[in-house]
């Protein structure tokens, strides 16, 4: 009989995923899933990614199936560097560093990052990917406050100095400022302006978390932190929601001063990102409309969340709130007093709809007020018929 021995120290900080508990009931047969961030991928052009695809492999099969550099492909970074200055950011191709999804990016900022015992403070609440990556390093996570409009600053900056006078080390700020996950919040630019100068001021490596910012329904953008601060910030973005998750391509562009370290450490978890997945990726930028394709998708987007509040207005009680998205792929919805996310979640599960419990968004037990709906995959018969549902419980469990 084999004997191992004990796991490391660090996996005990490890967080069971609700979110992973909740996706292995998303795909029973019947089931809506109000629960994942995945993209709505049936507008792509498939047929010609396959050509992409054909003349990558005949032409440079060689090179795609190879190992290549580890921060990624040159025609790709200047390509990453392009998209980035949609966003008001005028990047250096050599400072970006190509990874396989923005997920492994983070992780690779927290182990360069992060000693034992340093903190880390996440918005309040926060991604569940970003929360299990900034837990990986026995961290020390902490929330920040965060008002309709992302985190409040003012708070932040007394929490940190709190921290600070208690002999806490504290190394980062993650944020999602643009369509926040959860939460959807647009961070206003006063409030980037305040938490950049808060980082800097504080010696603080501020995350810049930006996956869904070409997703705004109007289709403008938001300038990014990094624009104004390129050494303070250290920027994730993904290929996943502006396209599809499948390819794995993320990027991180940090601070220079922490390009060499980072290139290391990414070569560490993969050598070098998918080469094929690059080609491919690159192909596409290159060769197809792909920003009218992201304006399709935006409608689309649009036209499914207001499909999803429709049916919620049209069945749920009034004390049940949210405030409308502004872009992206969530509705996070407030519950009355009374009620509890995990319970309803159990309850519409039996009603043939899942979602994401509130809880699953934060590390200290908040969040039973709060339900994360996503409208990014169903199609509007499925959305109108979950919403009426949930609406439905939500009524009854409000009358019992
Ligand atoms: C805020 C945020 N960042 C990162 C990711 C994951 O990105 P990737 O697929 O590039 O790893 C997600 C996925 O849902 C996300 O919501």
């Amino acid at each position: 009989m084999a004997t191992l021995p004990p796991l490391a120290h660090r996996v005990g900080s490890y967080r069971p995923s609700k979110v992973r508990e909740v996706f292995a009931q998303a795909n029973a047969p019947g089931m809506i899933s109000l629960a994942g961030g995945a993209p709505f991928l049936g507008d792509l052009p498939f047929g010609e990614l396959a050509t992409q695809a054909s003349s990558i492999l005949t032409e440079q099969g060689a090179v795609a199936l190879q190992y290549s550099f580890g921060v990624g492909l040159p025609r790709l970074r200047q390509q990453i560097a392009d998209v980035m200055a949609l966003e008001g950011m005028d990047v250096d191709p050599d400072d970006v560093i190509v990874t396989a999804g923005s997920q492994l990016a983070l992780e690779a900022i927290c182990k360069v990052m992060v000693d034992p015992g340093d903190v880390v403070i996440t918005e309040g609440p926060c991604y569940a990917g970003g929360l299990s990556a900034v837990m990986s390093y026995d961290t020390d996570v902490r929330h920040a406050e965060t008002d309709d409009d992302g985190l409040v600053i003012d708070k932040l900056a007394a929490q940190i100095d709190e921290l600070i006078a208690r002999g806490k080390t504290v190394k980062m700020v993650y944020a999602i400022p643009t369509f926040q996950n959860p939460g959807n919040t647009v961070l206003p630019p006063e409030r980037r302006q305040a938490l950049v100068q808060l980082c800097s001021d504080r010696g603080i490596l501020l995350i810049e978390d930006n996956a869904y910012g070409l997703l705004g329904f109007d289709g403008e953008t938001v300038r990014a932190m990094k624009a104004d601060a390129p050494e303070q910030v250290a920027y994730l973005g993904s290929f996943s929601k502006m396209f599809g998750p499948g390819l794995r391509l993320g990027w991180i562009v940090p601070p220079r001063e922490l390009v060499g370290v980072l290139k290391d450490t990414v070569e560490t978890f993969i050598l070098n990102p998918p080469t094929m997945g690059q080609l491919q990726m690159s192909a596409y930028l290159d060769g197809y409309d792909w920003q009218g394709l992201l304006e399709r998708m935006r409608a689309l987007y649009e036209r499914r969340c207001d499909t999803l509040i429709a049916a919620l207005r049209g069945s749920m009680p009034a004390s049940v709130t949210w405030q409308r998205p502004r872009g992206s792929f969530y509705l996070w919805v407030k519950l009355p007093e009374g009620l509890d996310s995990e319970d309803l979640m159990v309850k519409a599960m039996a009603r043939g709809v899942v979602f994401v419990p509130g809880t699953a968004f934060y590390i200290d037990g908040q969040g039973h007020d709060r339900m994360r709906l996503s409208y990014c995959l169903p199609t509007e018969e499925q959305l109108t018929k979950a919403g009426t549902i949930l609406g439905e419980l939500i009524t009854e469990e409000l009358a019992r």
